[in-house]
């Protein structure tokens, strides 16, 4: 079974709450929310406030993806807003385990990111305690960057460590995610396509959530 998580990143922010309504009725699991500080990544895009306001009006799961510095700083308020999975960036922590149990400790799913050039072995000291892998397939910054085919090898590699360690977290995959792409990853291992051109920008929001889900 393929998990959908459309990244609202693609979505028009003039009309976000109909975007979602959009994806949530073509059968997307989850929700995808980019967050990014123009600090760790070249762009900014949205803070607590937009979570809190969109949880009412979706009964998707809240996957919110930090892109920023610091965010332990953050984690709390992202959770009390809504977030169901809060993802942190490898990079970004100087004490991974500690960000991880922070997240878990205020109720909601830990998720552990990879940049591109960042390899796998950056996250066998916390598997214990992450629900999800995420191995970034662009440079995190924006949407509808070309997909980085070394990212198919990092899935192989963890879906292997996932298995021989007999762990059962999610392995997310993240950028250029097309159903080519796509096929590659959940062939490799990944259960969570994120996918944001793909979803918003193809014309048929229905067709393409169909398309991802047929992969599993
Ligand atoms: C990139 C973000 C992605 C992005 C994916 O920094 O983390 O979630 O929205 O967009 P596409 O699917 O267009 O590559
Ligand atoms: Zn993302």
């Amino acid at each position: 079974m393929i998990i959908v998580a459309p990244s609202i990143l693609s979505a028009n922010f003039a009309c976000l709450g109909e975007d979602i309504g959009r994806v949530e009725a073509a059968g997307a699991e989850w929700l995808h929310i980019d967050v990014m500080d123009g600090h760790f990544v070249p762009n900014i895009t949205v803070g607590p406030q937009i979570v809190a306001d969109l949880r009412p009006i979706s009964r998707l799961f809240f996957d919110v993806h930090l892109m920023i510095e610091n965010p332990d700083q953050m984690v709390e308020a992202f959770i009390e807003a809504g977030a169901e999975m809060v993802t942190v960036h490898v990079e970004a922590c100087r004490h991974l385990n500690r960000t991880l149990n922070l997240i878990k400790s205020r109720g909601a799913k830990a998720g552990v990111s990879l940049n591109p050039a960042t390899p796998v072995s950056m996250i066998e000291g916390v598997l214990d305690e992450i629900d999800l892998a995420l191995i970034m397939s662009v440079n995190p910054g924006f949407g509808g960057q070309a997909f980085i085919p070394g990212a198919v090898r990092k899935v192989q590699q963890i879906r292997l460590i996932q298995i021989e360690s007999g762990r059962t977290f999610h392995i997310q995959v993240d950028g250029g995610i097309n159903p080519q792409t796509g096929r590659e990853v959940v062939q490799a291992g990944a259960d969570v396509l994120v996918a944001g051109s793909y979803v918003f920008k193809s014309g048929d929001i229905d067709e393409a959530i169909k398309n991802l889900h047929a992969l599993g």
